[in-house]
């Protein structure tokens, strides 16, 4: 049904798995608009009471949007790209059923911000968290300056993005980014032990509560001013040199222009 992923219903908990391990899950736009419809038919489908969204193979949860697309945009397509991702994580955050993420590996830029999405996190001992967009001379564009910092607080999340640094799992479970560590082979299980305790209770009252406690966490002018930081990076050749290097496997040399 997916060309991106992989889905499956079993005990009313939806898994969505993003299937792109040879380039680790890497959420081009097929694979936004895909996790758009997923996330569409945990809304929809009563059968479905919950949801959890992990990466397929052992390295990745899901390492960036695909960086190869980047090459070329304007600022305008830019933004466009940050507002597409934005929709769909905001459908995940304020869907009335919880979605958790299970973190199989590296969740890192939009692969983090997705993660963060979510209504909460495990993962694997094996999983790495960053924001490592500076590196390619751009900003997070999937609010990734705004739930990191909400997440794990300010200065905490100013070193992980202006560093570009990873969290490993043990940082991340100190920080609150994930609720529980687990081998790779526990995660899922772990996960949905949590979810079937969450899905025996009322449904309505679930959804209610989702609202409520996303009402504690809003601010929509931080991230309209994320979108037009991230647009306005591919204006720069840094930005151009950043993702250059990335795709011919060098470090990038930023001139500030
Ligand atoms: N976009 C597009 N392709 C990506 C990608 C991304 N975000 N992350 C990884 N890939 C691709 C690589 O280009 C490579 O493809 P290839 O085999 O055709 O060359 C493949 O996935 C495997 O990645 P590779 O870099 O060879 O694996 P590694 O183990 O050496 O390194 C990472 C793993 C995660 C450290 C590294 O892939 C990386 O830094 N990725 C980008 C992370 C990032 O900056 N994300 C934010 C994007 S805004």
């Amino acid at each position: 049904m997916y060309q991106t992923l992989i889905t499956a219903l079993a005990e009313n908990i939806f898994t969505i798995t993003i299937n792109r391990p040879e380039k680790l899950n890497a959420l081009n736009s097929l694979v936004i608009r895909e996790l758009g419809e997923a996330v569409e038919e945990v809304y929809q489908h009563a059968a479905i009471r919950a949801a959890i969204i992990t990466g397929s193979g052992n390295k990745a949860f899901a390492a960036g949007a695909d960086i190869s697309g980047f090459a070329g945009l304007s600022r305008e397509e830019g933004r466009s790209l940050a507002k597409e991702g934005l929709e769909v994580f905001f459908k995940i955050e304020n869907a009335p059923k919880p979605i958790v993420a299970a973190v199989n590996g590296f969740a890192l830029g939009g692969g983090c911000e997705l993660a963060m999405a979510c209504h909460f996190r495990l993962c694997s001992d094996l999983a790495q968290f960053g924001q490592p967009e500076l590196n390619l001379g751009l900003i997070p564009g999937y609010g990734g300056t705004q739930r990191l910092t909400r997440l794990i607080g300010k200065g905490r999340a100013m070193e992980a993005l202006l560093t570009g640094n990873l969290i490993n799992a043990s940082l991340a479970l100190q920080y609150g980014l994930v609720n529980y560590v687990t081998s790779p082979e526990e995660l899922l299980e772990k996960t949905k032990v949590i979810l079937n305790q969450i899905t025996s209770k009322s449904p309505l009252a679930i959804a209610k509560c989702i609202a409520a406690a996303n009402a504690a966490t809003g601010n929509e002018e931080g991230y309209a001013l994320e979108t037009e930081k991230f647009g306005e990076s591919f204006g720069t050749d840094d930005m151009k040199e950043g993702i250059l290097a990335f795709l011919e496997k060098r470090k990038p040399v930023f001139k500030g222009s």
